[in-house]
């Protein structure tokens, strides 16, 4: 059984503290906290969990917590992955692993003192059943090499403060980690053009935005980003391939035919459309871990993503393909 420290009890926090304590049998939640202590002491009264602490840095420290799974506000991330490092402990990271490619290199540095892996990033959707089949068809090489990639990313809405600049760093970086894990390649150049703006987006980010990238090995991909405001959440993908393209299949929906119309739902939401890859990605955390070391996502993952978030930013606005440029990887990750 994996004795787990939850710090965020927010949306996704208490998620993931509803799946380790009711769906994955060999997880528990023995302790969580929250900037918020209140929203801490409600999670652990609905899900008894025994020990509230004040700060991250308390829960990563106590006795009785084996792993950590951080779950709290993208900009603490960084701080408390390293502390949890530091003490030696696994840690699950939701996404981004942090906010600057310095903080991942801290991160690595201080991973590969340690010797072993000690951090997975929560890019789910490297376990979304849909992707994980494009990756299948891609390395078997039945299609022959992947050319491109043209992928959407609509959403709904986004909380307060949210800023341009988040668009790639808390909403594309999921493109930016998937993009790479399906073609097995690294990005050489990015930029973010801003487009025609949506008369429906009026929050004062841009809204729609382009991403595009060219990998190491010539293949290019283009996201379009619409954070919010879009008719519902829907994630796109299409692998065009040698000798044949390959689309990740829609979420299943029942087809109502009523008033001379036939139809389907969209949903709305992350986390009813990933759901299971949610449920997939941390039972598979807490299995690996508990025989040794994670085998999802590393902090070069969290790292390569952050690198081409942070040019994909700098490139805003210039109408220049901004080099990616990486650290070499530490033999650790290879
Ligand atoms: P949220 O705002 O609902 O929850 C965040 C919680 O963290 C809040 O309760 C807040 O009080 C707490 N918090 C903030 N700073 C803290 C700190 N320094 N120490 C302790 N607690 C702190 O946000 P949500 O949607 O739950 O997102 C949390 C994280 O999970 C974000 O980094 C987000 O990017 C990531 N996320 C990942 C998703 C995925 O698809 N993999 C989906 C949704 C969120």
């Amino acid at each position: 059984m994996l004795k787990i420290g939850v710090i965020g009890c927010g949306a996704i926090g208490k998620e993931h503290i509803r799946r380790l304590m009711h769906l994955i049998p060999n997880a528990e939640v023995v302790a969580c906290t929250d900037y918020f202590i209140d929203a801490a002491k409600e999670t652990a009264a609905k899900y008894g969990i025994p020990n509230v602490y004040q700060t991250g840095e308390e829960l990563i420290a106590a006795s009785e917590v084996e792993a950590i799974v951080i779950t709290s506000s993208d900009a603490s991330h960084a701080a408390y992955v390293l502390e949890g490092v530091k003490a030696g402990k696994q840690v699950f990271c939701e996404k981004p692993l942090a906010q600057t490619a310095a903080d991942c290199e801290a991160i690595m540095e201080e991973e590969v003192k340690q010797g072993r892996k000690l951090v997975q990033v929560g890019f789910m959707r490297r376990y979304d059943p849909g992707y994980v089949e494009i990756k299948k068809v891609i390395d078997s090489g039945e299609l022959g090499e992947p050319l491109m990639i043209h992928a959407c990313h609509r959403n709904v809405s986004q909380g307060e403060g949210f800023q341009t600049e988040m668009g790639i760093t808390n909403v594309a970086i999921h493109e930016l980690d998937i993009c790479r894990w399906l073609l097995g390649d690294e990005y050489k150049n990015a930029q973010v053009l801003k487009v025609k703006q949506s008369a429906r987006s009026t929050k004062g980010y841009d809204n729609p935005q382009i991403v595009l990238l060219e990998t190491e090995n010539g293949s290019r991909i283009d996201v379009e980003l619409q954070v919010s405001d879009a008719y519902g959440y829907d994630i796109q993908c299409q692998v065009v391939c040698e000798k044949g393209t390959l689309n990740l299949p829609d979420p299943s929906s029942i087809i109502k035919r009523s008033n001379a119309t036939c139809s389907t739902t969209l949903m709305t939401d992350w986390a009813d459309r990933f759901i299971e890859a949610y449920d997939i990605e941390l039972a598979d955390w807490v299995t690996k871990v508990e025989q040794g070391e994670p085998a999802g996502p590393s902090s070069w993952d969290g790292y390569a993503a952050c690198v081409a978030a942070d040019s994909l930013n700098r490139s805003r606005g210039t109408n220049e393909f901004l080099k990616v440029e990486m650290i070499e990887k530490p033999e650790l990750y290879k």
